[in-house]
């Protein structure tokens, strides 16, 4: 087993951890205070390929592996969860998806200029009574000649204002349940279509999240996704490779926490020495530092998988499922080793456990996570 990254992976962590630091930081606690969007980030991002990573350069994409995506969501979210996820929904939800499934019309129209960051994707699936019980789409769409007349509501949508492209499941048939759901791509602008106000969110402030509504919008029938009535299909094996994004920014935050942690506990004197000298400090690093070790770990083996063209699924799961628990962990621990001060703004370790709590939450709850890793165990105890 070999753990060293390649050459390529270690210049493209490199460069997102400069970039990360250079030019997002500087900006990011403004950002999360008033919930800005980080538009001119993302533009130079895209000029990275940090938009596209996993695309063919055949669709404009900057052709890199599982990998060097984690790691660079990792150096990202390290610095800016908001940046993470809006990196994160366009790659690995939207791009990927595109990538596998779209038609040769699809690819040259949509997805080139969202793997160049030209443009900005979504993924809409969650609704007001669909969340985790994704199936129960009320959203739906009726054929119309070669186009579909779309109605209905989204909500939770990441990039739900900043986007221009929209992949949306729809039911197109209620009686075949998931069989009966088709994913379309909506265009910003298209009449009838039209997002809400944005949420004001605990966490992941700076990125835009908000409800879709769909008033008869008419969509071209060759928006449609991969085929009519296979847009759960598509969802569950998009979501699968979301994940390891989602544990990656998880990595990220569970990494910025300790690292805070580190550089207090270094400064901070109590008790006459610094506070790093100290025992119950110690062990509390300590223990953050082997659950980021551990997170890590999980997360580059998922995305090490699917490099190699192997079953991914059970890992990924458990890759976000224990990235986001850590991040959680050790963003509240950070807060203990800061004391009162970590409990201001004024230090970034409260941000941490803001931003920290969604992972539990998007792209699958924990509980789904678990329910993902048991159908996989019993798959393999079946076999
Ligand atoms: N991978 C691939 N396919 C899967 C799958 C998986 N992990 N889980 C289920 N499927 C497939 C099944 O094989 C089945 O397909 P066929 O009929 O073709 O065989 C189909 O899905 C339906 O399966 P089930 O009847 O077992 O489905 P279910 O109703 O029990 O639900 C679930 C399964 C895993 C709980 C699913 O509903 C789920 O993943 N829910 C969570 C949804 C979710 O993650 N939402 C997040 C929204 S996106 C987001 O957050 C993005 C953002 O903006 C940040």
């Amino acid at each position: 087993m070999n753990f060293d990254l390649t050459e390529d992976q270690i210049m493209i962590q490199q460069t997102a951890r400069e970039f990360a630091e250079a030019e997002i930081a500087p900006t990011a606690v403004e950002r999360d205070k008033k919930g800005e969007f980080p538009t001119e980030i993302i533009k130079k991002m895209a000029e990275l390929g940090f938009m596209g990573m996993m695309v063919s350069p055949e669709y404009d994409g900057a052709g890199m592996d599982t990998v060097s995506y984690a790691l660079a969501m990792m150096e990202i979210s390290r610095v800016d969860a908001s940046v993470g996820v809006i990196m994160s929904v366009n790659n690995s939800l939207v791009c990927s998806g595109l990538e596998k499934y779209g038609s040769d019309y699809i690819k040259e129209t949509f997805l080139k200029p969202l793997a160049r960051g030209e443009k900005l994707g979504a993924f809409a699936l969650s609704e007001p009574e669909a969340g985790s019980d994704a199936t129960q789409q009320k959203t739906y769409a009726e054929k119309d000649g070669d186009h579909w007349i779309l109605n209905g509501i989204k909500n939770w949508i990441t990039n739900g204002q900043s986007a221009d492209y929209y992949l949306v499941m729809a039911q197109t048939d209620k009686e075949k349940r998931h069989k009966g759901i088709t994913c379309f791509i909506v265009e910003k602008g298209m009449p009838g279509f039209e997002h809400g106000v944005k949420e004001d969110k605990l966490g992941i402030r700076s990125s835009d999240t908000c409800s879709l509504t769909f008033t008869n919008v008419r969509v071209p029938e060759k928006n449609i996704v991969w085929e009519v009535g296979k847009g759960f299909n598509f969802s569950m094996n998009i979501l699968n490779g979301g994940r390891y994004g989602i544990a990656s920014q998880a990595c990220g935050i569970a990494q910025a926490s300790l690292d805070a942690s580190l550089k207090y506990a270094k400064e901070r004197k109590a008790f006459n020495t610094e506070i790093i000298n100290h025992q119950a400090i110690q062990f509390k690093l300590s223990e953050m530092a082997v659950k980021v070790e551990a997170a890590k770990l999980l997360t580059l083996q998922a995305a090490a998988l699917r490099d190699a063209g192997k079953e991914f699924v059970k890992q990924a799961a458990m890759a976000k499922l224990y990235s986001s628990k850590v991040a959680v962990e050790c963003a509240l621990e950070a807060i203990q080793i800061h004391g009162g001060y970590g409990y201001v703004r004024e230090y970034l370790v409260e941000r941490y456990l803001r931003d920290a709590k969604i992972t539990e939450i998007y792209e699958g709850t924990s509980e789904i996570q678990k329910i993902v890793i048991a159908r996989e165990l019993m798959k393999e105890f079946a076999a």
